[in-house]
């Protein structure tokens, strides 16, 4: 996570908005704001970092990485290709994956299913933001919502009998335009002389995207539990994306899972988008929270619209 802090009374002094609103509607006191320097590649780099270590590897044993992130460092290239580079993955194959905050559990879907069929050994899986490098701080929407931060993991085979059990992913994009830049792309490049009023912020009917979040989501839960042949009861730990803790208290509520089994560290980070799962994984891991042989739920959804979720036996 990046050292600088955003409170809810920093915010107060640029829009117009209080802390007991965004406590009561989003559960967010805090966010992380990177500093000017700071990049996606480099928060992405520290996070992988620390999982080499955690894993006991060089950066030399990896054959893949792939990073979900929408605030990649450029267009062209990949950050992925960046980090690479700065990281010296030198046998790495790179790719950066799209999803909005389902982006890292694309990513995991994506490791998994390239090491079960024995394309690569190794993998890194990144989810990473710079959200505040396209959140508008004239829109109080959306800019009390966002922060910037990183997570990573090491996904490699097992002979035993634990890792990832499955993983599922679906979009819809008939609601692209509940979350989504308008400028910026091919459509509206930025170099078109005409482009002076250009819109590269995120815009987001929140209230829609809410309704959508939480029954889809509820459904990819169930979706990895049935086709692993559990049930929400031998669930250890839920492990959502962070982007409203009431979304996350009704699909806990939906899925009959008690509040004291769903890890929420959403006050402290706010909407980290790709990087909150991996984010809220790594903390409750060193929290204790995670123990070998646990159940572990993970779920996101976001922009396209995109979700997603993995069910991993520790
Ligand atoms: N401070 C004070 N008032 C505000 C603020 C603010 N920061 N923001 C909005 N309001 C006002 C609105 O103008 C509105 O006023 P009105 O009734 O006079 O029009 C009122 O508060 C209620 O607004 P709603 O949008 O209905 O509030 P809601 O309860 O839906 O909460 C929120 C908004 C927090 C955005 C919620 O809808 C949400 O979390 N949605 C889901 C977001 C999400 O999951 N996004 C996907 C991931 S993001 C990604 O993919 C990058």
């Amino acid at each position: 996570m990046p050292s600088r802090r955003l409170t809810n009374s920093d915010l107060e002094k640029i829009v117009d908005t209080s802390d007991a609103w965004i406590t009561e509607r989003s559960g967010i006191k805090e966010r992380r704001i990177s500093a000017d320097n700071e990049h996606s590649s480099d928060m992405s780099m520290a996070a992988i970092k620390k999982a080499l270590e955690m894993a006991g590897l060089r950066p030399e044993d990896i054959d893949l990485l792939i990073i979900g992130t929408v605030t990649p460092d450029y267009r062209l290239p990949s950050t992925s290709c960046i980090v690479q580079k700065k990281l010296g993955l030198v046998n790495a194959a790179t790719m950066d994956v799209v999803a909005a905050c389902a982006g890292f559990l694309h990513a995991l879907a994506t490791a998994d299913a390239f090491i079960k069929a024995g394309r690569f050994r190794r993998i890194v899986v990144v989810g990473v933001e710079k959200l505040t490098s396209i959140t508008d701080y004239t829109d109080r929407n959306t800019c009390v919502l966002f922060g910037d931060g990183a997570g990573a993991a090491v996904v490699e085979p097992t002979e035993d009998e634990r890792g990832v059990l499955g993983t599922f992913m679906k979009s819809n994009g008939n609601y692209a335009d509940l979350l989504w830049i308008p400028d910026g792309g091919s459509i509206n490049p930025l170099g078109n002389k005409n482009n002076g009023n250009a819109n590269v912020y995120i815009k987001m009917n929140g209230r829609e995207v809410f309704k959508h979040a939480v029954r889809e989501m509820e459904k990819a839960c169930r979706n990895v539990l049935d086709r692993s042949g559990l049930t929400t009861d031998d669930v250890t730990l839920l492990v959502p994306h962070q982007a409203n803790i009431r979304i996350e208290e009704a699909l806990a509520k939906r899925l009959n899972i008690p509040v004291e089994k769903v890890f929420i560290n959403i006050a402290k980070y706010g909407n980290t988008s790709s990087a909150s799962v991996p984010i809220a994984l790594d903390e409750a891991y060193r929290e204790g929270k995670i123990k070998e042989n646990d159940i572990v739920l993970m779920t996101a959804f976001g922009g396209g619209l995109t979700w997603a979720s993995a069910l991993v036996k520790w």
